[in-house]
């Protein structure tokens, strides 16, 4: 395959008011712009139905978009297409090769797809199916295989064509912790040798140990992005939820920062991480509020888009 020349200090990818209407007026996507730099490790978080796995399709061309523009190193997605989507690999979210065809040859026959000789495709596919434990099965029909290593197979497929761009939605969910830290093994490994990687993840786990950026997607938004390190230090806050004993209406005046009646039996408390408790039980207690139930709030993501969306998250990740 001849590689196009790719100039100097261009993004892997720039998204520009990207938006997506599904038919019967579903807004995915709002307009969202996204850079990720060469080299870069980049995760897509979000909670369910976020947008994350429309903003792939329309990588993929199998979503159209509504409006906005895509260049893959430079090279405009839509009047270049074909050169935009050799620079990708693209791993989705759901499995989608023939169940009935060997190992080997799913990742050989994509190969053809970008017009790499088998001659080529032989011995990378070999590579890669070494690199991902899988060449012990390279002759057994895909669907014997389990659930992690078909997912695997996916990624190996997608790295045929040597893109300089690896994108993967959701690459480990369902897949088990031992295999789910060799998978972030072998990216990890792949992103050192130099192809720009992004992933999108409902775990924020998953983005905090392997990306150096990250955007956060909400209800089609993009509702932060930037390193990570800054993006954690929001979250220096905890959030408790205080079920009460008798419902309340509203709340008094109270001496307490960021509190907030939820309901009339549950009251939200956004604390710094060390700050102390008491005070505010005996701020409630003053005026005869009486607690049944202390939760910590302890899903960080959760609290992160809290934090963000100014609470109005209703995500179910
Ligand atoms: N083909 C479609 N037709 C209509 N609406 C759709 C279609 N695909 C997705 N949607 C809607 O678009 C929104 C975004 O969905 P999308 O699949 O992009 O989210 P996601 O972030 O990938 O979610 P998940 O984490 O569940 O995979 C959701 O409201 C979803 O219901
Ligand atoms: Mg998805």
């Amino acid at each position: 395959m001849t590689q196009v020349p790719i100039p100097d200090k261009v993004d892997a990818l720039e998204i520009r008011g990207l938006r997506k209407i599904y038919r019967h007026g579903v807004v995915a996507l709002k307009g969202i712009d996204l850079t990720v730099q060469p080299g870069e490790f980049f995760a897509l978080l979000g909670p369910n139905g976020a947008g994350k796995t429309t903003t792939i399709g329309i990588l993929t061309s199998l979503v159209t978009k509504t409006d906005g523009s895509i260049r893959v190193f430079g090279v405009d997605h839509e009047r270049k297409s074909a050169e935009a989507r050799a620079l990708m690999g693209v791993v989705p979210q759901e499995i989608n090769f023939n169940l009935f065809e060997r190992v080997a040859d799913i990742v050989i026959n994509q190969a053809g797809y970008y017009g790499v000789p088998r001659a080529i495709a032989r011995p990378r596919c070999q590579k890669l199916l070494e690199g991902l434990d899988l060449w012990p099965y390279r002759d057994a029909m895909a669907r014997t295989l389990s659930g992690g290593f078909k997912r695997r197979l996916m990624i190996a497929r997608a790295l045929i064509h040597e893109p300089r761009l690896l994108i993967l939605d959701e690459p480990t969910a369902g897949v088990d912790v031992e295999m789910r830290h060799e998978t972030w093994d072998f990216l990890r490994a792949l992103n050192a040798s130099g192809t720009t990687i992004i992933l999108t993840t409902h775990y924020l786990e998953e983005a905090e140990l392997l990306c150096g950026r990250l955007a956060i997607i909400h209800q089609g938004t993009i509702v932060a992005q930037g390193r990570k390190r800054d993006l954690l230090d929001l979250m220096n806050q905890q959030t408790y939820i205080l079920d009460l004993f008798d419902p309340l209406e509203a709340l008094p005046d109270l001496p307490i920062r960021n509190i907030r009646l939820l309901d009339p039996h549950q009251i939200e408390i956004v604390i710094d991480r060390n700050e102390d408790l008491n005070p505010i039980f005996e701020a409630l207690a003053s005026q005869h509020i009486r607690i049944q139930s202390l939760r910590n709030k302890s899903n960080r993501l959760e609290e992160l888009f809290l934090h963000l969306t100014g609470g109005t998250h209703d995500a179910h990740a």
